[in-house]
């Protein structure tokens, strides 16, 4: 299977779950390559707040989609996601196919006041807190097709890394 010739651990999951932190833990800890997919777009095209604000939400979505593609070139690095890359229809298969997913999970609540104080996100600008976890809602059915689940409510960055690692190396010893 195509996902476990790349061998990649792709971590997905709603704004503020820490996927960036995590994912730089989980990566050093592995001794993986750690990409970032908003990175890519970044590096490529500015930031992200002013891709939104010149060419759209639609535009950003189709980097995303050539971010993905691009993804299909990685092996074995750990790959954090933006929060609303697979939250499109057969996103989440196409990055099985390359990979292990990894959902961090988590309350509405803590995940929210969190994605509020770091970062300057576009999807958040404008919006009710009920229309952040209208969001929210809409999306928990796509992460739900991951792998392998992992909760971060009250766990802090290295709690959370270390989990998805045992999480990940009992899902090997199942398959062996
Ligand atoms: C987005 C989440 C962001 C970034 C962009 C859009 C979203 O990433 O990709 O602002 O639609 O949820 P984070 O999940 O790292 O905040």
């Amino acid at each position: 299977m195509a996902g476990e010739m790349a061998d990649n651990v792709i971590l997905v999951g709603f704004m503020g779950a820490g996927k960036s932190s995590v994912g730089r833990i989980l990566a050093a800890r592995l001794g993986r390559c750690f990409v970032e997919t908003d990175e890519m777009i970044t590096a490529a095209e500015g930031p992200i707040p002013e891709i939104f604000a010149e060419k759209g939400e639609a535009h950003f979505r189709a980097l995303e989609d050539e971010a993905v593609r691009l993804l299909a070139l990685k092996r074995c690095d750990v790959i954090a996601t933006g929060g609303g890359l697979p939250c499109r229809d057969g996103r989440l298969e196409a990055l099985r196919a390359i990979g292990t997913v990894v959902w961090l999970s988590g309350d509405f609540g803590p995940l929210y006041e969190r994605a509020l104080r770091c970062g300057d996100r576009p999807m958040l600008s404008g919006k009710t807190r009920e229309q952040v976890e209208a969001l929210y809602e809409a999306r928990k059915p796509f992460y739900a097709r991951a792998d392998l689940a992992v909760d971060t409510t009250g766990l802090n960055p290295d709690q959370v890394a270390a989990r998805v690692a045992a999480a990940l190396a009992e899902r090997q010893r199942q398959a062996v």
